[in-house]
């Protein structure tokens, strides 16, 4: 059922893809599985999705050999009665992982987020401003922030620059991304080229996406040094007492 506009009673559930390795950030445990703030990243993440009181189910996707794990791991870490958790195997790419996380939604659900688990430390008001704006009838919505860098494109082959995009025009996209449910659906079972998000292949069925506003705390935990902002982050919260 197509989602209508300003419909309060649409039911809201976040898969959260975490079977990646976690390459960038070195040898070690795979990443959602490693700690900040002695809780796993993937424990963070979860949290921020089930504190969003629009959210009434999470599908957290796992390694492919790592479900048992994960669904250890969760059980140990006293999450919400309230909300619903499910657990399923990811697969090669991030696509693949979101698409069998899809798969796993009940009936009933009309809005999704995607959120990457490698983004622990997500506010719970973003993830609430993300969903209210899918709710209020956006198709697809990023979170977006403008960018410190200048952004040069390059020729692969040479590395020479070949343009310059008007930094006042970028966004840098973080997670979650929330959609219609069909729509999520509708990209995931037409697009079959590489993408690096969601919000990238309801671009290429040509509907529109929203950009809202981002969150420096929403940063993607990718190599070693996030860590270390990660722990700085978490340190100052609990030093304020907001977490
Ligand atoms: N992801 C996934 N399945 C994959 C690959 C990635 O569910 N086959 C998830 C990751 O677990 C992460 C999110 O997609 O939460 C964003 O991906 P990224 O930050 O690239 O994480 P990794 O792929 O694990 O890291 P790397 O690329 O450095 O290996
Ligand atoms: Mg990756």
């Amino acid at each position: 059922m197509p989602t209508s506009a300003k419909d309060t009673n649409l039911s809201t559930a976040a898969v959260i893809p975490a079977a990646g390795r976690g390459v960038r950030l070195g040898p070690g445990a795979p990443k959602a599985l490693r700690t900040l703030g002695g809780i796993p990243i993937l424990v963070h993440a979860v949290r921020a999705m089930t504190h969003a009181r629009a959210v009434s189910l999470v599908v957290v996707v796992a390694p492919p050999d790592g479900v048992a794990e994960v669904s250890a791991l969760l059980d140990s870490h006293g999450l919400p009665e309230a909300k619903d958790i499910k657990i399923v195997a990811g697969g090669e790419t991030r696509q693949e992982s979101v698409r069998l996380g899809l798969a796993a939604l009940p009936d009933g659900i009309d809005v999704v987020l995607v959120h990457d688990a490698a983004r622990p430390l997500v506010p719970v008001e973003m993830v609430e401003a993300v969903a209210a704006a899918v709710r209020d009838g956006a198709p697809a919505v990023v979170p977006g922030l403008p960018l410190a860098d200048t952004v040069k494109e390059i020729d692969p082959a040479t590395d020479a620059v070949v343009g310059t995009p008007e930094r006042a025009l970028l966004r840098a996209v973080q997670t979650p991304q929330g959609f219609d449910r069909a729509t999520l659906v509708k990209a995931h079972a037409t697009i079959t080229s590489d993408v690096t998000d969601d919000a990238g292949m309801v671009e290429q069925l040509g509907i529109q996406v929203l950009v809202v506003p981002g969150h420096e705390e929403a940063f993607k935990v990718t190599r070693p040094l996030d860590l270390v902002l990660a722990e700085a982050v978490l340190a100052r919260r609990r030093a304020a007492d907001v977490f």
